[in-house]
């Protein structure tokens, strides 16, 4: 760090999916860290960027393209069973990435706690932290049958009349957990005895194996909860840094209120493309989303029982491309000692788990790696023998 560094930063280090791409990379290994995919993209996503291309190019709205809005609120509309409002419950952000900061610039302020449940996804607790919030944070527990649970003594354990959010993921990066409609409602009833926001993050909302339910599907979870979506994962362009944040009027005004400071505007033509992509997509008749998930099913199976037949053992990935896996039975000291060897020894690339834990809590991951599963068919097969032998 140089002397001029700021005191938040300190203490933040290069992320581990840098790390381990350079590494898969450096043995020529397979990528399974981290979770961009490797396929073609779809004809969809294609044909609607070609399209922006000849459409206007200057600076967008502050709160987004009026097209992508009301495309997106179709979508989301839909998948939660609930009608939104373009103009007044949408806001178009650069990815789930920056939703995530401008939502803790807007609503956190120094010394408020938030809860985050574990694993978490890494940007959380940076950006809490950045401005000026404490982290608390709850395990969810792998179970023998494969599950992750939540100990719900320990969730209401950590809240107190400090508590301004509470961050949930469903599905689940990187369990691959989809919470329930009971384990969601249990949530609620938490943020509202605390009155907490609930900043719900899903950005694999269409990769949902099983049931997905949003807080925001839930009427007494409304005027507290913000959904985060991504463009960038719903179409597999993950290089689009597209996303969007659905809510009630109040919160969107809030949060726009830090946006318009931090990009001000997203893309024009990549919103264009986004908004004509969900045309397609939510046109009736139209099964991308089905697709989507049938797709990915189908490749967490390559990958599950490729484990199953290792020293690896899988646990149950209900959603999401990522699959955690037990790895006490080879031996290695941590997750990080294991991680660092594949590329070498088995000519696979993963992530620990330990980077997504608390210093506290990192003990519950040493035994865990973490695959992800958005390759190609063909590419997962060639990990799968390279993982058995
Ligand atoms: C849980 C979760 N939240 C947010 C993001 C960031 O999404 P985006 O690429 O749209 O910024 C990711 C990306 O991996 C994620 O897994």
């Amino acid at each position: 760090m140089s002397k001029y560094s700021s005191q938040r930063i300190q203490g933040f280090s290069e992320t581990v999916f840098s790390k381990y791409t350079n590494l898969a990379k450096k043995y020529n290994a397979i990528n399974l860290g981290q979770g961009f995919p490797n396929f073609k993209e779809p004809d969809i996503i294609i044909n609607a960027y070609k399209q922006a291309a000849n459409d206007y190019q200057q600076y967008a709205p502050s709160t987004g393209m009026p097209i992508l809005k009301q495309m997106a609120a179709a979508a989301k509309s839909k998948l939660i069973g609930k009608e939104l409002n373009p103009d007044t419950n949408i806001l178009v952000t650069v990815g789930a990435t920056e939703a995530l900061f401008a939502i803790t610039q807007a609503f956190i302020n120094p010394g408020d706690e938030v809860v985050l449940i574990e694993p978490f996804y890494d940007a959380y607790p940076a950006d809490i932290m950045m401005a000026g919030g404490i982290p608390k944070y709850v395990p969810l527990y792998p179970q023998k049958d494969g599950s992750w649970q939540l100990d719900f003594d320990d969730l209401r354990a950590a809240f107190n009349k400090n508590t301004k959010a509470i961050f949930l993921n469903t599905p689940h990066n990187p369990t691959g957990k989809v919470f329930t409609a009971n384990e969601i409602d249990k949530i609620i009833a938490l943020a509202i005895e605390f009155d907490s926001l609930i900043i719900s993050d899903e950005p694999y909302e269409y990769s949902s194996f099983s049931d997905f339910v949003s807080p925001l599907s839930r009427t007494n979870a409304w005027e507290r909860t913000l959904a985060i979506s991504s463009v960038g994962k719903t179409f597999s362009v993950t290089g689009w840094k597209i996303g969007y944040v659905t809510g009630n009027e109040k919160l969107i005004a809030d949060l726009h209120l830090a946006h318009q400071w931090i990009p001000f505007a997203v893309a024009t033509p990549l919103q264009i493309a986004a908004a004509h992509a969900f045309e397609q997509a939510n046109q009736k008749g139209n099964n991308y989303f089905r697709d989507l998930r049938t797709s990915f099913m189908k490749k967490r199976d390559i990958l599950e029982t490729a484990l199953e037949k290792s020293q690896f053992r899988p646990l149950k990935s209900e959603g999401t491309y990522f699959i955690m896996a037990d790895s006490s039975a080879l031996g290695y000291k941590d997750d990080i000692a294991l991680c660092d060897d594949m590329p070498k020894r088995f000519g696979v690339a993963a992530i620990p788990p330990t980077a997504f834990y608390c210093d506290e809590h990192k003990y519950l991951a040493k035994n865990l790696v973490r695959f992800a599963f958005c390759k190609t068919d063909e590419m997962l097969i060639e990990a799968a023998k390279r993982l058995s032998k």
